[in-house]
Order: structure tokens, then C-alpha cells, then sequence
């Protein structure tokens, strides 16, 4: 359960009224999760979305820094939405405050909130393209 004001100023949520932020914010956990903590892990099973509200963390492959994300930043869409793999590795670079989601979760608010959660898989599934166009012109 997660205090509707951590949802605010997150560009991801800014379409929702505030019914509908009160009831995606039941949904998310809220977590305290210190520097270095490795939230995803390339090729390992995913079972949870995250938004950072406070903090940074770094987007590795095979090790090499390929993003930094910071406050209102979205990770973890490619393994909820798709195989259920990590793509990349996530590893928070400062003490960061996060938002989770898990994937049953995601699928339950589908069920009960279709509006909610279609608003939320746009954005998701946007974000997704995004990193399969650039992963398909990457240099093999
Ligand atoms: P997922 O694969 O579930 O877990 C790792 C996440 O890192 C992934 O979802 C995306 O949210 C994010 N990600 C993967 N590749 C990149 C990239 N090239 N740039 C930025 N973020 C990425």
C-alpha cells in the first residue's frame, strides 16, 4: 500500500484523476531500498514494475552502463509485459525510495480496473518499443 502523494509530480501517473491515483497507489508497495541494491538482475526471472520517487539507479548489459535513471524514471515494463526475463540489470546508484507493482497485481487491477491499468500498459508498452527499436539497432 502506498501513500497517494508518493503517485504525484510522476510523469507516469499524471493522467489519472485522483479516484483512480488512490486506487493504483492500493496496488504499489513503497520501499526504502539502499545504494548498490541490484533491483533486477539481466536474464533472471522478473516478477515486479518499479518507479523510482526519490534517488537514482544505473542500466547495465553484460555489465556496461547504458541508462541512468532518477525521480519519476519507470523500469522492469519488458519482463512484466513480455518472457517474464530481465533485459538489463537495474542497480540503484543512491539510497532511493521505489515504487513496486507486481506483475499479479498488474493483472488483477486488468481485471477489476481495465481503464487504470490500460492507461499504465500504454505507457509500459511505449517505453517497451522504445528499448526493442534501440536494442534492434544496436551494433550485434
Ligand atoms: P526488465 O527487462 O523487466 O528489467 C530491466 C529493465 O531495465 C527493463 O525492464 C527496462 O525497464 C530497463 N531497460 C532495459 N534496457 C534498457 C536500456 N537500454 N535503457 C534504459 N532502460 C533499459
Amino acid at each position: 500500500m502506498t501513500d497517494v502523494a508518493d503517485l504525484a509530480g510522476i510523469p507516469l501517473f499524471a493522467r489519472l484523476s485522483r479516484d483512480e491515483a488512490a486506487e493504483l497507489a492500493s496496488r504499489f508497495e513503497t520501499k526504502p531500498v539502499g545504494e548498490g541494491v541490484r533491483l533486477a538482475s539481466e536474464g533472471a526471472a522478473g516478477y515486479s514494475f518499479y518507479v523510482l520517487v526519490d534517488g537514482g539507479a544505473v542500466v547495465t548489459l553484460e555489465g556496461v552502463p547504458v541508462a541512468s535513471l532518477g525521480p519519476g524514471d519507470f523500469f522492469g515494463e519488458m519482463a512484466i509485459l513480455g518472457e517474464g526475463r530481465r533485459t538489463a540489470t537495474v542497480t540503484t546508484t543512491s539510497p532511493t525510495k521505489v515504487l513496486t507493482l507486481f506483475g499479479t497485481e498488474f493483472r488483477r487491477l486488468q481485471q477489476s480496473h481495465p481503464a487504470i491499468a490500460a492507461l499504465l500498459e500504454d505507457a509500459m508498452r511505449r517505453r517497451a518499443q522504445e528499448l526493442l527499436a534501440v536494442q534492434r539497432n544496436a551494433p550485434a
